[in-house]
């Protein structure tokens, strides 16, 4: 057995991270196809909807790496290609700090690593930034002892020239010729943004005005009409492609695993028990792999194992709870149980009978829920519904539930108890 580094196996699974390197993305091969079928459609951009967790930065890395002409990943998944692609690529997360698309514009003009650099280096480019740069400054010299007022005005100003000065920018970009296939634009976590009203119609004038611009927008939504908050004309905008997100399959789920242990030199192993136990877990979440992956490894690689089974994997849960592994999903747990074993028996018993479509009809929870003896189960429903416990839960109509994101889902059922029967 060949050495192996504490490095290594602190990062042969990457809970916290998206997959950029080709080599550690698992499969996705009907997606990546689309993806790049999109790539070389002129005038398309591209979106990426689906689940929280489910994949879709990796994917959109994946996309970056192929616009940039890097296409192992579709060596690696034997997708037929003709040619490098040269775009320059640009890649956006929207924090809270980007709630409307005159927010997302600007952050693009302004920022380092957006476009500033670009702009910078061309003259012309320069000259439209300085037109927005002004009337900003011209804003912001207005503001006077009571700012209250005069502050609404300044988005005002310059909200309205801001696209005309975007896509001005982008025009002149493309003029210098930079790249061979334009400029693509990834705008990750585009659900953050509270009003993305206008987008649509931003597009629309961008598809006429400025042809070499793509833009690639991801986030978590069932549909494009959701994630851009907009009905009607999405659809033309984005010409076929938009790539839904599916759960991934068991041998995905098994390749991230194996990648895994291949990282680490098969230093540790999962055996078929553990393997099975892993992506049962799972669920189809990428995400669950990687959180209990990283645990499972840590902890046998002190101890040390090498060979690892269900049984240590079942244990491997007690201490992502303890641990708190992953504090937003154990904060929303917690919040939902609130110490109360009444409420945790209704929250394990909803998950346990989820439907294909996700829907629980409330009769079968409650025949779980006489099992772990609890009474008047419904008024736990209640609860759950209520923001006072997280709002996890969502009435469809009479006696039919849903919950908010089956990433929270599969935690409540992956997760061993919190409290116990009195
Ligand atoms: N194809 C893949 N192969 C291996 N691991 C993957 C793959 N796709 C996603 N993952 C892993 O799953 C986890 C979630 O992936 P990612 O961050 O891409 O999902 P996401 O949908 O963008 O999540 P969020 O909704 O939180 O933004 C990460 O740990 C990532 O490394
Ligand atoms: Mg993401």
């Amino acid at each position: 057995m060949r050495q192996v580094t504490i490095n290594q196996i602190a990062n042969a699974f990457i809970p916290a991270r998206e997959i950029t390197d080709a080599k550690l993305f698992a499969g996705r091969e009907a997606q990546v196809k689309d993806a790049y079928y999109a790539l070389n459609t002129d005038g398309a951009n591209i979106a990426i909807v689906g689940g929280r967790g489910i994949g879709k930065s990796s994917l959109a890395r994946q996309i970056i790496n192929i616009g940039q002409g890097n296409n192992e990943i579709l060596d690696k998944l034997n997708i037929y290609h003709d040619a490098k692609l040269d775009y320059l690529t640009i890649y956006l997360a929207c924090g809270n700090n980007i709630k409307t698309i005159d927010d997302l514009l600007r952050r693009l003009i302004t920022t380092k690593e957006c476009l500033l650099d670009w702009i910078y280096d061309i003259a012309s480019a320069r000259k439209e930034l300085g037109k927005f740069q002004s009337g900003l400054d011209i804003g912001v010299l207005k503001i006077g002892g009571d700012d209250s007022v005069e502050k609404t005005s300044i988005p005002s100003i310059s909200s309205h020239e801001i696209d005309v000065i975007f896509q001005n920018i982008i025009s002149e970009i493309l003029k210098a010729k930079i790249t061979k296939n334009g400029i693509l634009i990834v705008v990750d976590e585009f659900d953050q943004i509270d009003d993305p009203s206008g987008f649509a119609k931003l597009l629309k004038s961008l598809a006429t005005n400025t042809p070499g611009l793509k833009f690639c927008i991801v986030g978590v939504a069932q549909d494009i009409q959701y994630l851009m908050k907009e009905h009607g004309s999405t659809d033309r905008l984005f010409a076929g492609s938009v790539i839904n997100l599916p759960s991934m399959s068991n041998p995905e789920l098994t390749e991230i695993i194996r990648n895994a242990e291949n990282s680490i030199n098969d230093h540790i192993k999962f055996d078929d028990t553990a393997t099975n136990k892993l992506i049962d877990l799972a669920n189809g979440h990428p995400y669950i792999v990687h959180l209990i992956g990283k645990q499972a490894l840590r902890t046998a690689y002190l101890e040390p194992r090498h060979e690892l089974d269900e049984n240590f994997i079942t244990d491997t849960l007690n201490e992502i709870a303890e641990k708190e592994a992953d504090p937003v999903l154990e904060g929303r747990y917690k919040k939902a149980v609130a110490s109360s074993y009444q409420r945790e028996g209704v929250l394990k018993s909803l998950v346990e009978v989820i439907q294909k479509d996700g829907e629980i009809l409330t009769s079968d929870a409650y025949k779980v829920a006489i099992d772990y003896d609890i009474d008047n189960p419904s008024q736990y429903v209640g609860h759950l519904v209520s923001d006072e416990y997280g709002a996890e839960l969502i009435k469809v109509r009479d006696r039919y539930y849903r919950f908010k994101d089956s990433l929270f889902t599969t935690y409540v059922k992956a997760r061993p108890w919190l409290t116990s029967k009195k």
